[in-house]
């Protein structure tokens, strides 16, 4: 019986050992860390992204003011990964969307 605890509790250990290293992993990998390198624009860099990839589902990001409103949500969507959701955006466009947005999302 007492064989039997001990299997059973490092059963329980290896177990809750392997969710919460699973959990570490799955929130590092995910968020995105941008190279912010060039000047970004709004008309050029993150409007085109943001009208091919956003406004199909999100008819509230169609205008500058409206997505400069939802900037840091939209920030934070696009770091972690949630969103575009069914799909993914690559680097590049990630950087023109997010620089955009760390350089105070400007009208330019
Ligand atoms: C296929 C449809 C679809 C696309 C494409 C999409 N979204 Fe979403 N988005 C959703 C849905 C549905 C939700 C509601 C939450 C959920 O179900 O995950 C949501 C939620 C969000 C939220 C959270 C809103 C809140 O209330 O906090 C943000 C921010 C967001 N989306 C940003 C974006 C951005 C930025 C893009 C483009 C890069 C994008 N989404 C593309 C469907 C979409």
């Amino acid at each position: 019986m007492k064989k039997l605890m001990l299997v059973l509790s490092l059963i329980v250990c290896i177990f809750s050992f392997a969710v919460v290293s699973c959990k570490k992993t799955s929130t590092s990998s995910t968020s995105y860390t941008p190279t912010c390198s060039s000047v970004k624009s709004y008309s050029i860099d993150a409007r085109p992204i943001i009208q091919s990839s956003c406004v199909g589902c999100h008819s509230s990001y169609s205008t500058y003011s409206q997505v400069s409103a939802s900037a840091s949500s939209i920030r934070s969507s696009i770091v972690n990964g949630t969103m575009p959701k069914g799909s993914t955006l690559t680097s590049a466009q990630k950087d023109n969307i997010v620089c955009w947005i760390d350089a105070g999302a400007p009208n330019n």
